[in-house]
Parts: C-alpha cells; sequence; structure tokens
C-alpha cells in the first residue's frame, strides 16, 4: 500500500495556521532577543562598573534586570513553548525535520539556555552581594550562555530557509545542515538587532528613573541611543549581506512585494534613527511613555512583517528545501534515507495515499465530489492560503476572482508542473485536479 508519513491536517480558518505561528513567534522573538541583547549590555556595563567604578550603574541595572525577568523571561518561556505546540500543529513535518537533523543542537541549547536562566537571576541578585571582579566574570559568563543559545538556535532556523549546501542532501550530516551560505550574516543581523532591542528598551528603564537621579537618567538615555543607533546599523549591514545569500525562490516571492516592504523598512530606519539621535542629543526629552511607545511600534510596524517575510520567502518549503509548507516531501534526501513525495502522489492522487483521509473520500465519486475537492484544497492549499471569502491570509479570494473551473484548472497545472516556484509542484491525477477545480470554482471567488 502507497501511503506518506502524514499528520492530521490542523485546518485554522480565516487566518491560517501560519498566523498563528507568526504571532507567537514574533512576541517570542521580541522576548528572546531583548533578553540576549540585555545580556551583552550587561556584560558592557559591568566592565564600565568594575573598571570605572562605577557602582551607580548597578542601581541601572538591577532595574532592567528585574524588567527583563517579569516580561522577557517569563514571556519569553511561555511563548517558547508555544512555538512547539503550535510548530507541532501546524507543521508537524517541518518541525520533525529539525529535530531529525538537530536534536543534538538543540539540546546543547537547552543547557544554555539554564544557564541563561539561572544566570540572571544570579546576576540580578548579586548586585552589591559580591565583590565587583566576580560579578563581572558571572555576567560574562551570563552574556556568554544568552549569545550561545542564539549561535544554535541561528542554524535551525537558518536551515528552514535553507540548508545552503548541496552537500547536505547526501551527506545528511548536521554541520552541513548547520552552517549554510546564509547562516552567519542571519546571525549578525539579529545580533544586530538585539543590540539594538537592549538600547531601545533600555530607554524605558533609563527614562523611568529621572525621579530618582536625573544626571544617570539622562547620561543612560543618550547611552542606549548611541547602543541603539549602533545595533540598528549592524542590523541594516546585515540584512543586505542576508538577502543576498537567499535561495531563488525567496527573490521569486520578494520581488512581489519588495517596494511596499523596502518603503517600510525606509520609513522605519528613518524614524528610528531620528528617535535614537533625540535620545543622544537631547536625553530629557525621551520620557517613559515615548520609549514604550517606540517598543510597540518596533513590535507591530518592524518585528511582525520582518518574521511575515521571512515566513513568505520561505515558500514553497517549510524546511530544509525539501519539505512544503502542505507537508508533502518534494524531494528525495539520500543523507537522511527521505524519498519525494511527488511521483506517488501524481500516480496514486493526495487522497489514496494519505491516511488521514476519511475511508468515503479515496475515490471520488459523483457525490462526493464537492467534499473531495473541499478536503483537497485544504490540504494542498490552506497551509499558505486562506479559502474562507473573509480570509485574510494570502486569501485566495483575491488570486481566484471571477475565475471559472476550466482557468482555475489551468492555474492547477501550471503550479502543479512548478511554474510559480513560490508554490510546490504538487501534481495530482486528473480526477483530483477536476475536483479541486470545481470545489474553488463553486466557492465563486
Ligand atoms: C507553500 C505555500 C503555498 C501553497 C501550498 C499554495 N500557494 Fe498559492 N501562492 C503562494 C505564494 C507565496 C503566492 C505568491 C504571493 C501571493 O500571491 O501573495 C501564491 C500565489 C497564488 C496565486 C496567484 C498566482 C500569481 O502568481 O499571480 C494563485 C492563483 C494561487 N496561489 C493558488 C493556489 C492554489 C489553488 C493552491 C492549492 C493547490 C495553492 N496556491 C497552494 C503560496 C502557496
Amino acid at each position: 500500500m502507497d501511503i506518506i508519513g502524514q499528520f492530521p491536517l490542523f485546518y485554522f480558518p480565516e487566518y491560517g495556521s501560519a498566523w498563528i505561528m507568526g504571532v507567537t513567534g514574533t512576541i517570542h522573538i521580541l522576548a528572546s532577543h531583548t533578553s540576549v541583547g540585555a545580556a551583552m549590555l550587561f556584560a558592557f556595563l559591568a566592565y564600565k562598573a568594575y573598571k570605572e567604578n562605577r557602582t551607580d550603574l548597578y542601581s541601572y541595572m538591577k532595574r532592567y534586570g528585574m524588567f527583563i525577568l517579569i516580561f522577557a523571561y517569563v514571556i519569553g518561556s511561555i511563548t517558547g513553548t508555544g512555538i512547539w505546540y503550535t510548530a507541532t500543529a501546524a507543521s508537524p513535518r517541518g518541525i520533525s525535520a529539525l529535530i531529525h537533523n538537530f536534536v543534538w543542537v538543540w539540546a546543547t541549547e537547552w543547557v544554555f539556555f539554564v544557564y541563561e536562566v539561572i544566570g540572571v537571576f544570579a546576576v540580578v541578585y548579586f548586585i552589591d552581594k559580591i565583590d565587583k571582579k566576580t560579578h563581572l566574570k558571572l555576567t560574562f559568563t551570563f552574556a556568554i550562555a544568552s549569545v550561545g543559545t542564539l549561535a544554535l538556535i541561528i542554524g535551525i532556523i537558518s536551515f528552514m530557509m535553507w540548508p545552503g549546501t548541496e552537500a547536505y542532501y547526501t551527506t545528511g550530516s548536521a554541520s552541513d545542515a548547520f552552517f549554510g551560505i546564509n547562516t552567519f550574516p542571519h546571525m549578525f543581523l539579529r545580533v544586530g538587532f538585539m543590540i539594538m532591542m537592549s538600547g531601545i528598551i533600555g530607554m524605558v528603564i533609563s527614562s523611568s528613573m529621572r525621579k530618582e537621579n536625573e544626571a544617570l537618567s539622562n547620561e543612560l538615555t543618550r547611552k542606549m541611543g548611541f547602543v541603539s543607533l549602533l545595533g540598528g546599523f549592524i542590523t541594516l549591514f546585515f540584512f543586505m549581506w542576508y538577502m543576498g545569500t537567499l535561495p531563488e525562490n525567496a527573490h521569486a516571492v520578494f520581488n512581489v512585494t519588495k517596494e511596499s516592504i523596502i518603503q517600510n523598512r525606509i520609513i522605519l530606519a528613518i524614524l528610528f534613527s531620528l528617535y535614537f539621535l533625540l535620545a543622544i542629543v537631547r536625553p530629557k526629552t525621551i520620557n517613559t511613555v515615548l520609549a514604550s511607545s517606540m517598543v510597540v511600534i518596533i513590535l507591530i510596524a518592524g518585528l511582525w512583517p520582518g518574521e511575515k517575510l521571512r515566513e513568505s520567502m520561505r515558500k514553497p518549503y517549510v524546511a530544509g528545501q525539501y519539505i512544503y509548507s502542505n507537508q508533502i516531501v518534494s524531494r528525495d534526501v539520500p543523507g537522511k534515507r527521505i524519498k519525494g513525495e511527488l511521483p506517488v502522489i501524481a500516480e496514486k492522487g493526495l487522497l489514496q495515499v494519505n491516511p488521514f483521509v476519511p475511508e468515503n473520500l479515496k475515490v471520488i465519486t459523483a457525490e462526493n465530489k464537492h467534499e473531495a475537492g473541499k478536503l483537497l484544497a485544504r490540504l494542498a492549499c490552506s497551509n499558505c492560503h486562506s479559502l474562507e471569502k473573509t480570509g485574510v491570509y494570502r486569501p485566495l479570494k483575491e488570486r481566484l476572482t471571477g475565475m471559472d473551473k476550466e482557468s482555475i484548472k489551468a492555474i492547477l497545472y501550471a503550479i502543479g508542473a512548478g511554474g510559480m516556484n513560490y508554490m510546490p509542484a504538487l501534481q495530482l491525477p486528473e480526477d483530483e485536479y477536476d475536483a479541486l477545480a470545481e470545489y474553488l470554482a463553486s466557492q465563486k471567488y
């Protein structure tokens, strides 16, 4: 019997499961990037406190530390676990691919993470309780552990875009999977962003200290302005390098929305540069309300579109350029003894080979044709397109408006032939094409 390794479909109407992933991921990134950025910043501040005998900096570190402990660490841990849940539901084979390639990398990352979590408590608690030098060493190890978590996870999420080396497919080795051509630009892009975030959050903290110590508050706001500006430059620089290391399909998707993305990035870069310059030149003007609003802006206008773009550019894949978003393996990966599933689907049909398709829909008949078409749309398209007329996630209604069955079929043939390289080259037997086209046409998009 020909069966492909599928899981039950997690179908999320209107928004699509990728949105749920995106929302959880974006919040997680804000929290995790802030905490790693703060760890680097703490190393810098602890060094200054030790070298220049600036014990007054400790009060800032303490307040900042408490803040990230409560917000970044709690939110980061909850959403981190949340990502596992959502990814397992939305993309079981994507997450499975990552586990099968990187289980030891992840195990190592968790060791670093445990150190990081204990570290943040220790760094905050021991301020002023142990000698400066020991505290400095503690802060350094905390920073190293934090950056370590980033360095390890980056290889994994870069692999989602592209293993980056052809060798991986034959060797199946974790290091060939980990060190692709976009791993390092991606890593430094995020390091830059983390440094910037540590400054942006840092201004929330420094501006809240104005009542107690105005001079220190202003000095630190100015410093955070410099830190953010530096982080921003690093981010932009590596973003450009990163864009040059992406696979072809990523550019195909990027080109569709290029102008609006670039416009959005330029506006953001100008807005934030002005904000950072203001912090440097007139630190007094930065108050807690403004500083907090900028955090919200970076979350909604910076991170959310950025993560959405990264998700889009991976299309049609979800991981390693061999697992399509709709959970089908597109090619052989001999190094992992994985067989591509496209030929068997083209021959037997998706309904036949997916073990979770109900018995009464396995064979298309005149009676079940509509139901079968609906299920095919969910299996083949819903991972990337909302099917509902009111759907918001790359909705099919905008892409199939006013088309009849025959023209939809023509599109399905083109997709199947690999003519649109941002969509899975999923070929179906004629009866499935027919049922799917008929169902989509009946929606009267
Ligand atoms: C892996 C994700 C993915 C899957 C699965 C997918 N699509 Fe797409 N589709 C895209 C992307 C990305 C675009 C291009 C960007 C856009 O239109 O927003 C697109 C565009 C389209 C377009 C517009 C074509 C164009 O280039 O103007 C149509 C029509 C379409 N998809 C139909 C479908 C149908 C029908 C299915 C199911 C058989 C499907 N798609 C499955 C990702 C996907």
